[in-house]
This record gives structure tokens, sequence and C-alpha cells, in this order.
């Protein structure tokens, strides 16, 4: 089997990927091991469950630096600390500079719930629904330094439910995690 590839979670929210992704590890169905989950939000729910799997997690708030390039150098020594090899974004709701990039390049993913380049930024999902789409997604690509303009890696529809958001959040959600996990499959070296 080839080497075990190590990669950084970063996740701001519930972190209901980060979850899928570990599983799939534990499966043994991602030839990878989540060395840390780096969030800017201490008080996020990822944290939580990054504990349950006990993986460290680095909660850095951008508020305690200087500056941008300050708050990712801090990220970035931690980082090679672990020996990280490839950035995991799942729900890291701010755009990557070039203190990570640099050195991550090539080497950072990110997942987005729309077909992109549709609707990307925040709340793809609310702006999907606003424009009454009949079909969105999800799309895996890899991460530059726009907002979700990356090479697309993989990417699947979803039918909206009329009017039902929280059936469509479902329903792109369960594609998610299964569309992150094929994708990290192909990708990760
Ligand atoms: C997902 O919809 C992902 O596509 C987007 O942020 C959400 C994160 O969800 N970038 P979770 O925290 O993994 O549950």
């Amino acid at each position: 089997m080839s080497n075990i590839v190590s990669i950084a979670v970063f996740a701001s929210g519930s972190g209901s990927n980060f979850q899928a992704i570990q599983e799939a590890i534990e499966r043994g169905e991602i030839n990878a091991k989540i060395e840390l989950v780096v969030t800017d939000k201490p008080g996020a729910y990822v944290v939580e469950r990054a504990k349950v799997k006990n993986i460290p997690v680095a909660a850095l708030s951008p508020k305690n630096f200087d500056s941008k390039v300050a708050y990712e150098q801090a990220i970035l020594s931690k980082l090679q600390e672990c020996e990280v090899k490839w950035i995991v974004l799942a729900g890291y709701m701010r755009l990557i500079g070039n203190t990570l990039l640099d050195p991550y390049a090539s080497k950072i993913i990110n997942i987005h719930p729309s077909l992109l380049p549709s609707f990307p930024g925040k709340d793809a999902i609310g702006q999907a629904m606003d424009h009454r789409v009949k079909v969105t997604g999800v799309t895996v690509h890899y991460v530059d330094a726009g907002m979700d303009t990356g090479p697309i890696i993989a990417q699947r529809a979803v039918t909206v439910v009329d009017g039902d958001r929280e059936a469509t959040e479902q329903a792109i959600h369960a594609i998610e995690h299964e569309l992150y996990k094929e994708a990290l499959q192909k990708t990760l070296t």
C-alpha cells in the first residue's frame, strides 16, 4: 500500500464534512491521516467532532493577530510541525492568502455547495433557491487566490426540493460527503 498522506482539514462550522472524511479514513476508503483540524472559530462544532475522534485542533482567531499574513504564518508553523502535505477545506469561511497558497501550491482542495461557476461565495444554497433553479449541486476544486475559482476536480448535480431549503440542504450534504470522499481518493498522493 502506498504511503499514508498527511492532511489538515480547515473548517469554520459544523464539520459534517470533516467527520465524513475521518470516517472514510477509518473504513480504509481514503489513504490519508488527518493530522490537524484548523479552525478560525474556536467555538465551532467541528472542534467537538475533532475531540471525539482524538484529532488535534489548532483554533486560531484571526482577531488575535496583527495581519492576515501573521495569522496564516501561525497556521503554517502548525502545518509544518505536523508535516502536513495537503490542506482540505471543509466549510472554512475565509479566502486563503499567499502565505499558505505558495507553500501548498496545487495542494489545497475545497468543496462548495453549488455547480461552480454558478453561485460562488457565501450561502450558495440560498443563492440557488433565490434564483429558483431546479438543479444545483456540489463542486470539489483546487484552491487559488479567488473566491471558489480554482480548477474543478469533480461535480455532481442535486435536484432542488421546490421551496424547501432544509430538504435541499440535506440532499446537498449527503452528496458532499460522498463526492468529497471520491475526489480525495483520486487526488491525494
Ligand atoms: C458545506 O456545504 C461546504 O460545501 C461549504 O460549507 C459547508 C460546510 O458544512 N463550503 P460542514 O461544516 O462540513 O457540515
